[in-house]
């Protein structure tokens, strides 16, 4: 329920301006009150006259009706919200917003809030798709505003692909979930974890397979530490010997293909960690009936193909990218330098590090010692137990998606 709330929905020029309307019936439905901005460009697709209509209050839509001793200021205006939705939000003003561009009322109120801000994108494919329009969303998500959607299906410009507006009952639950309030004992409340545990088995034959030795315990600390916090939590696990923590849901795959559609199947999810030490490689054909010696047969050869990186295809998703996306680098050689490298590589925004050259490895023991390397900054941890690294992480995950990504 949204009682006594009060939200500013800004409403920009698209076609889904239309599904503004529902939005502003379900925020009073729920109990909460709306006060709206138009800007020029959303006037083409909605009346200020209905908005205000079903608002039940005047709806603003220019910079110097403001000015009116009786009328509210812009900073008043966002004062007086608990929260700002931008929905649809274009491509135009989700440029702005990034630039700090304040050139007309809704813009001018989104420079001057310190409320939180939450956008629902709606624009055509191509230009969701821009590097432009990505960069300003990702300045946008470092910003700490919140975005929901955009989803993927036909526009009303006849082609189809991500960039339809997240629809109101969508809208609505992110509204509700970002006002209501957080306890300080659960952060993650509310919130999506996903964790890939363990290693993968990749088949040879119907008897045989290539696997590693993780033991999958980093993985399992994890979800443990993620429920203790409040979340939902996804443990997609390959074959390991360890209890299934309560109250976690554990999906149990065996290859890499299958954790990577297990992935996909899960999302959205705010949260998404690749803790699992994925097979590089599984095998060409690999037999359908068990491989006999034949006679006189004394080397044999299997051609092996790459699998899918499951971390780097989650971390670029175009559409529904989990807000924080986490990898595990384990290196015998310079640590560091290749850690770094490998958050490059893979987009994601986190990588924890661990030397797996001598004895501190992930490899089958209890403790870890691990680096925790984000684009600005490099911490380095002591030697833990693999439980106390996973606590540790999830509270810092925790405080960085309650500011933004960076912390
Ligand atoms: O490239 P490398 O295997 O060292 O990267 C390690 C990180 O990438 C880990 O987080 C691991 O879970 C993830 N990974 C993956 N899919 C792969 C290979 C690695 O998710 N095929």
């Amino acid at each position: 329920m949204l009682n006594d709330k009060r939200i500013l929905l800004i409403i920009t020029g698209g076609i889904a301006a239309y599904k503004s309307l529902e939005l502003i019936r379900a925020i009073k439905k729920q109990g909460g009150s709306v006060s709206t901005i138009l800007t020029k460009a959303a006037k083409q697709f909605v009346t200020p006259l209905s908005v205000a209509t079903l608002a039940g209050e005047k709806a603003f839509d220019d910079l110097f009706d403001l000015n009116d001793e009786t009328e509210i200021g812009h900073i008043e205006l966002s004062r007086a919200a608990d929260l700002i939705v931008v929905a649809p939000a274009t491509a135009d003003i989700i440029a702005k917003m990034a630039n700090g561009m304040a050139d007309d009322l809704a813009t001018t109120t989104l420079l001057a809030t310190d409320k939180p801000v939450m956008i629902a994108p709606a624009m055509n494919v191509r230009m969701w798709e821009h590097v432009a329009t990505q960069r300003n969303v990702l300045q946008l998500h470092n910003d700490g505003i919140m975005v929901v959607g955009p989803d993927e299906g036909e526009m009303a410009c006849g082609e189809y692909g991500p960039g339809r507006m997240a629809e109101p009952e969508a809208i609505i639950a992110a509204i509700i979930e970002a006002l209501s309030p957080v306890d300080a004992e659960k952060p993650l409340q509310g919130k999506r974890v996903l964790i890939t545990a363990g290693p993968t088995h990749e088949p040879i034959d119907p008897v045989r397979y290539i696997a590693n030795r993780s033991s999958g315990r980093q993985g399992y600390a994890l979800a443990i530490a993620a429920e203790r916090l409040g979340a939902k939590v996804i443990l997609i696990s390959g074959p390991v010997n360890l209890d299934i923590p309560p109250g976690i849901e554990v999906l149990p795959v065996e290859t890499a293909s299958e954790m990577l559609q297990y992935a996909k199947d899960e999302l959205p999810v705010d949260i998404a960690i690749f803790a699992a030490a994925v097979a590089d490689w599984k095998v060409k054909n690999s037999a359908d009936e068990k491989l006999k010696k034949q006679k006189g047969q004394d080397s044999m050869q299997m051609q092996l193909v790459q699998n899918p990186d499951i971390l780097q295809t989650m971390a670029k998703l175009k559409t529904n990218r989990p807000q924080l996306v986490v990898g595990f680098a384990a290196e015998t050689e310079n640590l560091l330098e290749n850690a770094k490298a490998k958050l490059l590589k893979k987009g994601c925004d986190m990588i924890i590090a661990n030397d797996v050259s001598h004895e501190t490895g992930i490899m089958g023991g209890n403790d870890n010692q691990v680096h925790i390397i984000t684009a600005d900054k490099v911490e380095s941890w002591p030697k833990m137990s693999k439980q106390a690294v996973a606590d540790r992480l999830m509270e810092y995950l925790a405080a960085m998606l309650g500011h933004g990504v960076n912390i």
